[in-house]
């Protein structure tokens, strides 16, 4: 699985749980050997917290990198731009101190509408409340309804698009023919996601903010890497909310794992030789979908507050539950992850044991195999190894020697199921509290 890698390979992060793994973090943390740092999927549903001297930003759209004024942060054609919270974010950065001059934004990504939003609101309260189908349980932000805008053509905005007035217009208009039916039925209370005139004013004045932004990002990839410079592709969401390798329906609807970076960005495939896979040690879960090691009880609780599990973006409690490493094994191979940064470990000192999940039973049978769906993940059964926990505080170690022998154990037995190294670990929140561990595939090369 682990590919050969070089100096000159750009690098992915990409999630390998439902999200919240710490990819922010790692990203700004490696970013200083980047000359760009690229978003390819998802939109503002992604939130990515990052401490920085005790400082916490907490970012959406805006590419982590954005932390390390030598970056390029890159918005690419993949993503799905709500340009109202694309500016808020800008705005409260600058107001941080932070130099957001160097944030471009792709003219063919997609921009999330307010008709999207109130569409991706107005959806989950009918399936719910009027229809008794469960619900994804989204974010809210649009993303579902902006993806599928684009998948139709005819009535999509993109970002360059709110540069062109008579375009502009005809797309909202174009929209607002099929939208407006349906939002007058089911969200009677948003007037102004359906009004063409206060939408187009609304765009207009958005691409006034951006223009100096909106760019050909595809063209700027390809002069960096002509150049011999690197690139950090920086995954949001996760492997298993991909919208074709996730647990589907309960996932996002985008490509959120490596396999999105080509499609999502403009480059090739094989530019990317290293592929950091983030998970914590355990698993949290938000919104709806199938998790067989769900913890429902005190240790759930414990770790969700320990850990500080709420959603960036909505703030939503989520749910918790033992390392399924049926699981990860399952997103490792499907990225093909060179190496894995396991993140969060410090949340689990203290507890007597540590369960990690090694199969599944499933109709009575075992199996290690992963299977992304719903229905049959529904009913798992998961099959535990029970490994002794440590107590010691942890989050002051700088080395593999200074953690506990116990938790030394507990990275072994993951890497050894998993088959890739472990090349850092996370413990505590801060870009300083990283165990580099320097003999594993890739570390040897971040500062
Ligand atoms: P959507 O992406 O807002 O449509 O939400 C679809 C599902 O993905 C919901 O269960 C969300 O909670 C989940 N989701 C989307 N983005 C993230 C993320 O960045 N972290 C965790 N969960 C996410």
């Amino acid at each position: 699985m682990n590919t050969p890698q070089n100096e000159s390979d750009s690098l992915a992060v990409v999630g390998l749980q439902w999200g919240d793994e710490g990819k922010g973090k790692i990203v700004d943390l490696l970013a200083p050997d980047f000359a760009a740092i690229v978003r390819y999927n998802g939109g503002a549903n992604a939130g990515h917290s990052v401490v920085v001297g005790g400082k916490r930003f907490a970012l959406h759209l805006v590419p982590s990198g954005v932390l390390r004024p030598s970056c390029d942060s890159i918005i690419g054609n993949g993503v799905v731009v709500d340009p109202e919270q694309l500016l808020k974010e800008l705005d409260g950065l600058t107001e941080q101190g932070i130099d957001c001059s160097r944030v471009v934004v792709s003219s063919r990504a997609h921009v999330v509408m307010p008709y999207h939003k109130a569409e991706d609101a107005a959806r989950e309260k009918a399936l719910a409340e009027s229809l008794g189908i469960k619900a994804v349980g989204t974010t809210g932000r649009g993303i579902g309804p902006a993806y599928a805008e684009k998948v139709q053509r005819s009535s999509a905005v993109r970002v360059g698009d709110l540069l062109r007035p008579d375009w502009l217009r005809e797309r909202i208009r174009a929209a607002l023919a099929f939208k407006r039916p349906v939002l007058e039925r089911w969200a009677p209370d948003e007037t102004d996601a359906i009004d063409e005139d206060k939408l187009f004013e609304l765009a207009i004045s958005w691409g006034e903010r951006l223009k100096d932004r909106i760019t050909d990002t595809t063209i700027l990839l390809h002069d960096h890497l002509d150049s011999g410079r690197r690139l950090l592709f920086e995954g949001a969401n996760a492997t298993l909310l991909d919208v074709d390798h996730g647990t589907y329906p309960f996932v996002t609807s985008s490509n959120a794992c490596a396999l999105g970076i080509p499609s999502g960005s403009g480059v090739p495939a094989d530019v990317v030789g290293r592929i950091v896979g983030i998970a914590k040690a355990y698993q949290t879960r938000v919104g709806a979908g199938p998790m067989p090691t769900e913890l429902t009880d005190s240790i759930g609780d414990a770790i969700r507050e320990r850990g500080r599990e709420f959603g960036t973006t909505t703030g939503r409690p989520r749910r918790i539950g033992w390392l399924d490493l049926v699981a990860l094994r399952y997103s490792a191979r499907l990225n093909g992850v060179t190496e894995i940064v396991l993140t969060l470990l410090d949340v689990l000192a203290g507890f007597d044991e540590i369960k990690l999940c090694t199969a599944y039973e499933i109709d009575g049978k075992q199996t290690t195999h992963f299977t992304p769906d719903a229905c049959t993940l529904e009913s798992v059964k998961p099959i535990y190894d029970t490994l002794p926990g440590f107590d010691d505080e942890i989050t002051e170690a700088r080395s593999m020697e200074s953690l506990p022998a116990n938790a030394r154990t507990l990275i072994e037995r993951i890497e050894n199921y998993v088959g890739v190294p472990i090349s850092m670990v996370g413990v505590g929140p801060d870009r300083e509290q990283t165990i580099m561990v320097q003999s594993r595939a890739g570390a040897g090369t971040v500062d």
